[in-house]
């Protein structure tokens, strides 16, 4: 196949290269985008997991650049042992296609194969094509041990790992529908690392520092967030709405929680909300250079790195994901990491302060662990004002109390 996608250097605007260089963009329009999807519906069709199908969107719209589709061997196994692409740019997540033996066995390399998502009626959507270049069987608790650090089960991303297929298809993608969600969730707030770009350009912003989040805004956030954004032109909250491990916050429900805090406590002409459509991974220090490399590619110079960043119960050190940085020769990352304390509201200082800022000591600091924070919510009660501004917590009430009456219908 020819490829009509590939775009050439320089198509982009902004202050920062995207990662190699290129801005990816495999979405095909027009007739060849019709006559793919005419071929497509004779071909093997491979559904996808929720997070290839997110992988998908992020690889078409240029997230990923510079993966022009699901990884080959060399790239696999350079990024799981030593955190870089075969071609030596960091990279430090694998973004594959796993399938199960029998599928694999049916497949020849060269074959060209539709990738779909399930549909509403029960049957299949069909999304693009990939030619498959390679399949080839992988060592999972190998990949665990690097990647999560971890080849424990009870860790939701090597648990999602081992319950995938055991032979992954390589090879580009061409796209002619993006998947459902992006018409279904947040559409107004999905924007394309080239949008953002022209967006960032547009506001006049050549320095923008990118907030990942999984979580609703509490005072941390907000205190890190705002002392980052006094160092640079725009501040852009990018919070993650892929797949999540099932006791984390709905994406719908944080959402309304960002547009409550940004309406009231931000200045809109400084401050930017988008969604950031791909899985979480928890992968802790991998998965924040994974997350500062993807905002690289929607334009941000700059990238929040806090405490435990993407990490889930304790399998990482507070500023495990801050020292990983030090691993790569910085020009190669390119974006800047903004690393942050542990940050926390103090009752004498009646401000959010860090140890580095705060001489009064534990008795007079408001920590709340993410259970007590459920636990609360769950009951219905408003989380306390030193810990989330009471817009969020209003917000985090009604909605996890509609979402306990669905659960309940
Ligand atoms: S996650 O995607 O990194 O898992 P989370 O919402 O927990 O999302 O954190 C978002 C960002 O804020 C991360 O960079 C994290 O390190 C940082 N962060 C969260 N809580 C704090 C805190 N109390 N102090 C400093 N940084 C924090």
């Amino acid at each position: 196949m020819t490829d009509q996608t590939q775009a050439t250097t320089n198509n982009y605007v902004g202050s920062i290269a995207p990662h190699g260089g290129t801005l990816i963009n495999r979405r095909l329009r027009g007739e060849m985008a019709e006559a793919t999807r005419e071929m497509a519906r004779s071909l093997k069709t491979i559904v996808l997991s929720p997070m290839n199908v997110s992988d998908l969107e992020m690889i078409t719209v240029g997230a990923f650049s510079p993966l022009t589709g699901f990884m080959c061997q060399a790239d696999y196994l350079r990024v799981v042992n030593d955190m870089h692409l075969a071609n030596g740019l960091p990279w430090t997540i694998p973004i594959t296609l796993a399938v199960d033996e029998e599928t694999a066995s049916d497949i020849r390399i060269g074959q060209s194969v539709a990738l779909a998502e399930p549909d509403d009626a029960g049957g299949v959507r069909l999304l693009g094509v990939m030619e498959v270049a390679e399949k080839y069987t992988y060592d999972k608790e190998l990949e665990a041990a690097k990647v999560y650090r971890t080849t424990e089960d009870a860790h939701p991303g090597v648990a999602r790992l081992y319950r995938q297929g055991d032979v992954l298809l390589g090879g580009d993608i061409w796209v002619f529908d993006l998947p459902l969600a992006t018409e279904r969730e947040f559409p107004e707030l999905r924007h394309t690392p080239a949008q953002t770009r022209r967006m960032f350009a547009q506001n006049g912003w050549r320095r923008i520092v990118a907030f990942q989040t999984r979580n609703p805004i509490h005072r941390a956030h907000e205190y890190i967030q705002k002392t980052a954004l006094e160092i640079v032109d725009g501040l852009f909250i990018h919070p993650l709405v892929g797949e999540t491990k099932a006791d984390d916050i709905p994406a719908d429900v944080r959402i309304q929680s960002y547009e409550a805090i940004l309406r009231d406590y931000y200045p809109a002409e400084r401050v930017m909300l988008g969604v950031f459509p791909a899985a979480m991974r928890y992968a802790g220090p991998r998965e924040a250079v994974f997350h500062a490399i993807a905002r690289k590619n929607y334009g941000c110079t700059h990238f929040i790195v806090g405490r435990d960043h993407a990490g889930v119960g304790n399998y990482y050190g507070t500023y495990d994901a801050q020292l990983i940085f030090e691993e790569f020769d910085p020009k190669l990352i390119d974006i800047t990491p903004l690393m942050f304390e542990h940050a926390f509201y103090c009752r004498k200082c009646e401000a959010v302060v860090t140890a580095k800022t705060c001489p009064h000591g534990k008795d007079n600091w408001v920590f709340l662990s993410g259970t007590q924070v459920r636990e609360m919510l769950a009951r219905g009660e408003m989380l306390p004002r030193e810990f989330t501004r009471p817009e969020v917590s209003k917000v985090l009430v009604e909605g996890m109390k509609r979402q306990r009456n669905s659960d309940a219908n």
